[in-house]
Protein backbone atom coordinates (compact mmCIF):
# COMPACT_ATOMS: atom_id res chain seq x y z
CA UNK A 1 0.00 0.00 0.00
CA UNK A 2 2.76 2.52 0.58
CA UNK A 3 4.84 2.07 -2.09
CA UNK A 4 1.80 2.43 -4.50
CA UNK A 5 1.30 5.60 -2.91
CA UNK A 6 4.75 6.49 -3.35
CA UNK A 7 4.29 5.83 -7.12
CA UNK A 8 0.84 7.64 -7.11
CA UNK A 9 2.51 10.63 -5.76
CA UNK A 10 6.03 10.72 -7.95
CA UNK A 11 3.55 10.04 -10.95
CA UNK A 12 1.42 13.15 -9.67
CA UNK A 13 4.35 15.27 -9.30
CA UNK A 14 5.71 14.42 -12.38
CA UNK A 15 2.56 15.52 -14.50
CA UNK A 16 2.49 18.86 -12.83
CA UNK A 17 5.91 19.67 -13.40
CA UNK A 18 6.46 18.82 -16.60
CA UNK A 19 3.86 21.19 -17.36
CA UNK A 20 6.19 24.37 -17.19
CA UNK A 21 6.45 25.94 -20.51
CA UNK A 22 9.70 25.98 -21.90
CA UNK A 23 11.65 26.14 -24.44
CA UNK A 24 15.68 26.15 -25.59
CA UNK A 25 16.90 27.11 -29.42
CA UNK A 26 19.33 25.13 -30.38
CA UNK A 27 21.94 25.47 -33.05
CA UNK A 28 23.68 22.75 -35.44
CA UNK A 29 26.65 22.99 -36.26
CA UNK A 30 26.80 24.81 -32.55
CA UNK A 31 28.85 28.02 -33.84
CA UNK A 32 28.27 31.94 -33.07
CA UNK A 33 30.13 32.57 -36.35
CA UNK A 34 29.59 30.75 -39.92
CA UNK A 35 30.99 31.33 -43.50
CA UNK A 36 28.51 32.61 -46.43
CA UNK A 37 26.99 29.86 -47.74
CA UNK A 38 27.36 27.41 -44.80
CA UNK A 39 24.34 25.25 -43.66
CA UNK A 40 22.38 25.83 -40.84
CA UNK A 41 19.83 23.78 -38.94
CA UNK A 42 17.95 25.84 -35.91
CA UNK A 43 15.28 23.87 -33.30
CA UNK A 44 13.06 24.87 -30.89
CA UNK A 45 12.93 22.17 -28.30
CA UNK A 46 10.01 22.56 -25.79
CA UNK A 47 8.23 20.71 -23.13
CA UNK A 48 5.00 21.64 -24.53
CA UNK A 49 4.43 21.74 -28.36
CA UNK A 50 0.72 22.58 -28.08
CA UNK A 51 2.48 26.19 -26.85
CA UNK A 52 2.93 26.78 -30.17
CA UNK A 53 6.72 27.57 -30.44
CA UNK A 54 8.13 29.36 -33.70
CA UNK A 55 11.49 30.33 -34.35
CA UNK A 56 12.19 34.28 -35.04
CA UNK A 57 15.07 36.19 -35.67
CA UNK A 58 15.98 39.97 -35.89
CA UNK A 59 18.40 41.06 -38.56
CA UNK A 60 19.71 44.23 -39.33
CA UNK A 61 16.96 44.36 -42.36
CA UNK A 62 13.97 42.68 -40.38
CA UNK A 63 12.28 42.50 -36.93
CA UNK A 64 10.57 39.40 -35.30
CA UNK A 65 10.47 37.42 -38.47
CA UNK A 66 9.42 34.01 -38.47
CA UNK A 67 10.84 31.12 -40.05
CA UNK A 68 8.96 29.00 -42.98
CA UNK A 69 6.85 32.37 -43.12
CA UNK A 70 9.50 34.90 -44.12
CA UNK A 71 12.67 32.80 -44.75
CA UNK A 72 14.23 29.50 -44.65
CA UNK A 73 12.01 25.66 -44.94
CA UNK A 74 10.81 24.18 -41.99
CA UNK A 75 12.24 20.38 -41.67
CA UNK A 76 9.97 18.79 -39.34
CA UNK A 77 10.64 20.36 -35.70
CA UNK A 78 13.82 22.55 -37.30
CA UNK A 79 14.65 25.16 -39.51
CA UNK A 80 16.77 25.16 -41.97
CA UNK A 81 18.90 27.25 -43.95
CA UNK A 82 20.86 25.95 -46.61
CA UNK A 83 23.09 29.12 -47.78
CA UNK A 84 23.74 31.49 -44.89
CA UNK A 85 23.79 35.06 -46.13
CA UNK A 86 25.68 37.75 -44.35
CA UNK A 87 22.35 39.69 -44.41
CA UNK A 88 20.95 36.71 -42.35
CA UNK A 89 23.10 37.52 -39.16
CA UNK A 90 21.20 38.68 -36.61
CA UNK A 91 20.08 37.32 -32.98
CA UNK A 92 17.42 34.20 -33.47
CA UNK A 93 14.70 32.72 -30.54
CA UNK A 94 11.94 31.13 -30.22
CA UNK A 95 8.62 32.52 -28.94
CA UNK A 96 5.43 30.89 -27.94
CA UNK A 97 2.10 31.94 -28.66
CA UNK A 98 2.05 33.88 -25.27
CA UNK A 99 4.94 35.57 -25.62
CA UNK A 100 7.26 33.31 -23.71
CA UNK A 101 10.54 33.33 -25.26
CA UNK A 102 13.85 30.81 -25.08
CA UNK A 103 17.13 31.92 -24.58
CA UNK A 104 18.34 33.77 -27.82
CA UNK A 105 21.80 33.28 -29.65
CA UNK A 106 24.16 35.32 -31.84
CA UNK A 107 25.14 34.18 -35.29
CA UNK A 108 27.82 36.32 -37.41
CA UNK A 109 27.86 35.28 -40.88
CA UNK A 110 30.64 36.28 -42.98
CA UNK A 111 31.62 36.82 -46.57
CA UNK A 112 35.43 36.93 -45.29
CA UNK A 113 37.87 34.12 -44.74
CA UNK A 114 38.07 33.50 -41.20
CA UNK A 115 35.80 32.80 -38.09
CA UNK A 116 35.92 32.81 -34.92
CA UNK A 117 34.22 29.55 -33.08
CA UNK A 118 33.28 30.32 -29.93
CA UNK A 119 30.02 29.11 -27.96
CA UNK A 120 26.25 29.75 -28.93
CA UNK A 121 25.28 29.04 -25.11
CA UNK A 122 26.80 31.14 -21.82
CA UNK A 123 29.87 29.21 -20.28
CA UNK A 124 29.13 29.07 -16.51
CA UNK A 125 31.79 30.49 -14.31
CA UNK A 126 34.60 27.24 -13.37
CA UNK A 127 34.44 25.83 -16.95
CA UNK A 128 36.41 25.72 -20.27
CA UNK A 129 36.07 28.23 -22.77
CA UNK A 130 37.58 26.89 -25.82
CA UNK A 131 37.78 29.30 -28.87
CA UNK A 132 39.03 28.32 -32.32
CA UNK A 133 40.05 30.61 -35.40
CA UNK A 134 39.17 29.04 -38.71
CA UNK A 135 39.96 29.29 -42.27
CA UNK A 136 37.80 28.15 -45.55
CA UNK A 137 39.77 26.74 -46.60
CA UNK A 138 41.70 24.56 -44.24
CA UNK A 139 44.90 26.23 -43.34
CA UNK A 140 47.70 25.52 -40.47
CA UNK A 141 48.58 29.12 -40.16
CA UNK A 142 49.44 30.84 -36.40
CA UNK A 143 46.02 32.25 -35.01
CA UNK A 144 45.96 35.40 -32.43
CA UNK A 145 43.53 35.95 -30.26
CA UNK A 146 41.79 39.18 -28.72
CA UNK A 147 39.54 39.98 -25.92
CA UNK A 148 37.97 43.62 -26.04
CA UNK A 149 40.66 44.31 -28.75
CA UNK A 150 43.43 43.30 -26.13
CA UNK A 151 45.94 40.77 -27.23
CA UNK A 152 45.20 37.31 -25.33
CA UNK A 153 47.79 34.83 -27.33
CA UNK A 154 48.89 32.72 -30.43
CA UNK A 155 47.86 29.64 -31.05
CA UNK A 156 49.38 27.42 -33.37
CA UNK A 157 46.71 25.14 -34.76
CA UNK A 158 44.09 27.88 -34.16
CA UNK A 159 42.25 26.72 -30.93
CA UNK A 160 42.84 28.21 -27.26
CA UNK A 161 41.42 27.23 -24.48
CA UNK A 162 40.72 29.72 -21.27
CA UNK A 163 40.31 27.50 -18.45
CA UNK A 164 38.08 28.06 -15.47
CA UNK A 165 36.41 31.09 -16.83
CA UNK A 166 35.13 33.56 -14.34
CA UNK A 167 32.81 36.77 -14.52
CA UNK A 168 35.93 38.78 -16.18
CA UNK A 169 36.30 36.38 -19.22
CA UNK A 170 33.21 37.69 -20.71
CA UNK A 171 34.03 40.39 -23.10
CA UNK A 172 33.89 40.66 -27.23
CA UNK A 173 36.29 38.11 -29.06
CA UNK A 174 38.08 37.84 -32.73
CA UNK A 175 41.03 36.10 -33.88
CA UNK A 176 43.53 37.08 -36.74
CA UNK A 177 45.39 34.89 -39.11
CA UNK A 178 48.79 35.30 -39.51
CA UNK A 179 47.96 38.51 -37.98
CA UNK A 180 46.60 40.14 -41.28
CA UNK A 181 42.89 38.58 -42.03
CA UNK A 182 40.34 39.16 -39.03
CA UNK A 183 37.65 37.36 -38.02
CA UNK A 184 34.40 38.99 -36.84
CA UNK A 185 33.83 39.95 -33.17
CA UNK A 186 32.26 37.24 -30.89
CA UNK A 187 30.19 38.15 -27.51
CA UNK A 188 31.12 35.39 -25.05
CA UNK A 189 28.61 36.05 -21.83
CA UNK A 190 29.67 33.86 -18.62
CA UNK A 191 27.04 33.06 -15.94
CA UNK A 192 27.18 32.49 -12.51
CA UNK A 193 27.36 29.23 -11.70
CA UNK A 194 24.27 28.39 -9.45
CA UNK A 195 24.54 28.73 -5.24
CA UNK A 196 22.93 25.24 -4.68
CA UNK A 197 25.71 22.43 -4.94
CA UNK A 198 25.15 19.22 -4.88
CA UNK A 199 27.35 16.33 -3.96
CA UNK A 200 28.39 14.24 -7.28
CA UNK A 201 25.47 11.98 -8.01
CA UNK A 202 26.34 8.05 -7.81
CA UNK A 203 24.73 5.20 -9.16
CA UNK A 204 23.78 3.51 -6.22
CA UNK A 205 19.55 3.89 -5.16
CA UNK A 206 19.35 7.32 -3.00
CA UNK A 207 19.66 6.11 1.04
CA UNK A 208 16.43 5.47 2.84
CA UNK A 209 16.83 9.27 4.35
CA UNK A 210 17.12 10.84 1.02
CA UNK A 211 13.72 8.80 -0.24
CA UNK A 212 11.98 10.02 2.92
CA UNK A 213 13.12 13.56 2.43
CA UNK A 214 11.80 13.59 -1.38
CA UNK A 215 8.35 11.60 -0.53
CA UNK A 216 7.95 14.24 2.52
CA UNK A 217 8.47 17.27 -0.45
CA UNK A 218 6.21 15.89 -2.78
CA UNK A 219 3.75 15.81 0.15
CA UNK A 220 4.26 19.41 1.00
CA UNK A 221 3.76 20.23 -2.79
CA UNK A 222 0.92 18.31 -3.24
CA UNK A 223 -0.83 19.36 -0.06
CA UNK A 224 0.63 23.50 -0.78
CA UNK A 225 -0.46 23.16 -4.60
CA UNK A 226 -3.23 20.60 -5.26
CA UNK A 227 -5.48 20.31 -2.10
CA UNK A 228 -8.30 18.38 -4.43
CA UNK A 229 -5.76 16.02 -5.04
CA UNK A 230 -4.20 15.21 -1.61
CA UNK A 231 -8.03 14.74 -0.39
CA UNK A 232 -8.66 11.78 -3.48
CA UNK A 233 -5.19 10.25 -2.49
CA UNK A 234 -6.71 10.00 1.16
CA UNK A 235 -10.01 9.12 0.60
CA UNK A 236 -8.68 5.68 -1.64
CA UNK A 237 -6.21 5.49 1.23
CA UNK A 238 -8.88 4.81 3.77
C1 LIG B 1 14.03 42.13 -31.76
O1 LIG B 1 13.67 43.44 -32.18
C2 LIG B 1 12.59 43.98 -31.47
C3 LIG B 1 12.22 45.31 -32.14
O2 LIG B 1 13.36 46.13 -32.29
C4 LIG B 1 12.98 44.19 -30.01
O3 LIG B 1 11.91 44.70 -29.28
C5 LIG B 1 13.37 42.81 -29.44
O4 LIG B 1 13.84 42.97 -28.11
C6 LIG B 1 14.44 42.16 -30.28
N1 LIG B 1 14.64 40.79 -29.78
C7 LIG B 1 15.83 40.33 -29.39
C8 LIG B 1 15.86 38.95 -28.87
O5 LIG B 1 16.85 40.98 -29.48
C1 LIG C 1 17.76 19.89 -41.85
O1 LIG C 1 18.97 19.84 -41.13
C2 LIG C 1 19.18 18.64 -40.43
C3 LIG C 1 20.44 18.78 -39.61
O2 LIG C 1 21.49 19.32 -40.37
C4 LIG C 1 19.26 17.48 -41.43
O3 LIG C 1 19.42 16.27 -40.73
C5 LIG C 1 17.99 17.45 -42.24
O4 LIG C 1 18.09 16.44 -43.24
C6 LIG C 1 17.72 18.78 -42.89
N1 LIG C 1 16.42 18.75 -43.56
C7 LIG C 1 16.20 19.26 -44.76
C8 LIG C 1 14.81 19.10 -45.31
O5 LIG C 1 17.08 19.82 -45.41
C1 LIG D 1 24.36 39.35 -28.64
O1 LIG D 1 25.27 40.38 -29.00
C2 LIG D 1 25.06 41.61 -28.31
C3 LIG D 1 26.03 42.63 -28.87
O2 LIG D 1 27.32 42.15 -28.94
C4 LIG D 1 25.27 41.37 -26.81
O3 LIG D 1 25.03 42.56 -26.09
C5 LIG D 1 24.31 40.29 -26.34
O4 LIG D 1 24.54 40.01 -24.98
C6 LIG D 1 24.49 39.02 -27.16
N1 LIG D 1 23.47 38.05 -26.78
C7 LIG D 1 23.78 36.78 -26.50
C8 LIG D 1 22.64 35.89 -26.15
O5 LIG D 1 24.93 36.35 -26.56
Amino acid sequence: MARTSLQWLILLTSLLTSTTNQASLTVSPSSSQMFEGQSVSLSCEEDDSSAGWTLRRNTTRETRTQCGVDWATTAGSSCNISYMDPLESGVYWCESREGATSNSINITVTGGPVILQSPVLPVMEGEDLTLTCKTKTPSNLPAGFYKDGVFIGNEHEGHMTIHHVSRSDEGLYKCLISSVVESPPSWVSVTEKPKTTRPPTSAAPPPASDLLHLVFRLVVHLVVFCPDTISTIMVSLY
